[in-house]
């Protein structure tokens, strides 16, 4: 049999850690048939590891250009990303992202356009880097039913906890060697602050779950305001803090969401997943529980992942959203109590316990920990309150007694963390 031989070409926008990650595959790869047509950045006097004929600074030399087969659009500013990505499907192309922001707060219109014009957006890229989770949700298990996913989503920000947890260091330091491994988002506030995990938990929420939900309406806290007392603290009950966003599904066709920082005990898959790894669990009502681990972030994990979309779009491969044709599904908070640790300085604290009743206080020199036990629905109404207040919240685990928190608070020690 003759094989046919052909070169598909790709359209890059941006050639940043992701663009110029995808370049180095491809070119890896380029006996597979691939090439990099063009090349579209913005800025004209930056220094470049091609010469500059290889750029062009018009996108729209890229989105009109027919001889591409697929845009790969991986630039960091999420308004312009939104206009090429609409522009695109406008005109029936196939195009890739990493960009979960545009992805979690348009899906809905995404969506509308691939059904009006026939064109494809694959975004494996935009959910835990080179791990790949939006394709084992959609085709392997998009016709069972899900009871849980969980998991570590953003790279920046474990790999902050993790630093904090082996070396008591300083927050700020370890945010900016974050940024200089080139795991954190060009606003790192985005991966601090929660809201890139946030974006990836309601992109998977309509692949796991047919649940369309924007990012606004979920509960949600980041590690923006960590100390060093809850590091210690969840040291001494034998925990590591990591940030966790939950899909849980809950009664009458409801999807629990949530993001927290959360005492995670030994034992518990994510207990180990450590540094710009991210991992998930997902537990099939028939499956049981699986675990996928790998490389959240980075050029070439990314670049990686963005590859495999390109290669399977090629194939005709497109997401069918199986569970949002077959499932009414609304989305909750969640109403299982929750057992929290809220954590700031004294007067802040002083002020919310007029709100919330604690279970358990403790008090050193400059910093309030309570304990108490409330439901996911009354921390979200209280959620603005406390970020605006600088509070440190973590959910502990039922499986953690309270009783052994007295003597682990006795533990810890203050020494201040510094926070963003
Ligand atoms: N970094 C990661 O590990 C990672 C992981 C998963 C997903 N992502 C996502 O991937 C995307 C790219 O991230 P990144 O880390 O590669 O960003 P980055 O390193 O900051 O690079 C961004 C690139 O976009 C270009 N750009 C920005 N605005 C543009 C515009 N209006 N027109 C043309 N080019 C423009 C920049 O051009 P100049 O070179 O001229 O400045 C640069 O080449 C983002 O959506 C991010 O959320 C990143």
């Amino acid at each position: 049999m003759k094989i046919q031989k052909f070169k598909k070409r790709i359209g890059l926008i941006g050639f940043g850690c992701v663009g110029q990650g995808l370049y180095d595959v491809v070119e890896a790869n380029r006996h597979l048939g691939w090439e990099i047509g063009s090349i579209c950045v913005k800025d004209k006097e930056k220094p470049r590891s091609l010469p500059a004929s290889a750029f062009t600074y018009d996108v729209q030399e890229v989105l009109q250009d027919p001889s591409l087969d697929i845009i790969a659009e991986l630039i960091s500013d999420p308004k312009e990303a939104l206009v090429i990505i609409r522009q695109a499907l406008q005109q029936g192309k196939t195009v890739v992202s990493a960009n979960k922001k545009v992805v979690a707060e348009n899906l809905p219109e995404l969506i509308q356009l691939q059904q009006r014009h026939g064109g494809v957006l694959l975004y494996e890229a935009s959910v835990c880097g080179s791990i790949p989770v939006l394709r084992t949700l959609e085709a392997y298990y998009g016709s069972e039913p899900l009871v849980e996913v969980r998991g570590i989503l953003n790279g920046s920000s474990n790999y902050i906890l993790s630093k904090l947890h082996a070396e008591h260091g300083n927050f700020q330091s370890a945010l900016a060697q974050a940024q200089e491994l080139g795991f954190a988002e060009a606003d790192p506030s985005l991966d601090v602050e929660g809201t890139d995990a946030l974006h990836k938990l309601c992109i998977m929420a309509a692949h796991a779950y047919g649940l369309l939900v924007h990012p606004d309406e979920v509960l949600h806290f980041g590690i923006q305001h960590i100390t060093s007392e809850a590091v210690e603290l969840a040291d001494a009950l034998g925990c590591r803090i990591k940030l966790v966003g939950s899909l849980k599904a809950a009664a009458d066709g409801e999807v629990a969401l949530q993001l927290l920082p959360t005492f995670i005990p030994e034992g518990d898959a994510l207990y180990e997943v450590e540094a710009e790894f991210n991992g998930l669990e997902i537990e099939g009502r028939f499956a049981g529980k699986q675990f996928l681990k790998g490389r959240g972030a980075g050029s070439h994990p990314t670049g990686s992942a963005v590859w495999a979309d390109v290669a399977a779009a090629v194939r005709g491969y497109r997401y069918t959203y199986p569970k949002l044709c077959t499932s009414q599904v609304s989305a909750t908070s969640g109403d299982e109590q929750l057992t929290v640790l809220l954590q700031g300085t004294e007067e802040r604290v002083a002020e919310l316990l007029e709100l919330l009743k604690p279970a358990i206080q403790h008090q050193t020199p400059d910093q309030s920990q309570v304990i108490l036990s409330l439901t996911p629905q009354q921390l979200r109404q209280h959620q603005d309150l406390l970020n605006q207040r600088g509070i440190f919240v973590a959910a502990i685990p039922a499986s953690v007694p309270l009783d052994i928190i007295p003597e682990a608070f006795s533990q810890t020690e203050a020494i201040p963390i510094g926070s963003l």
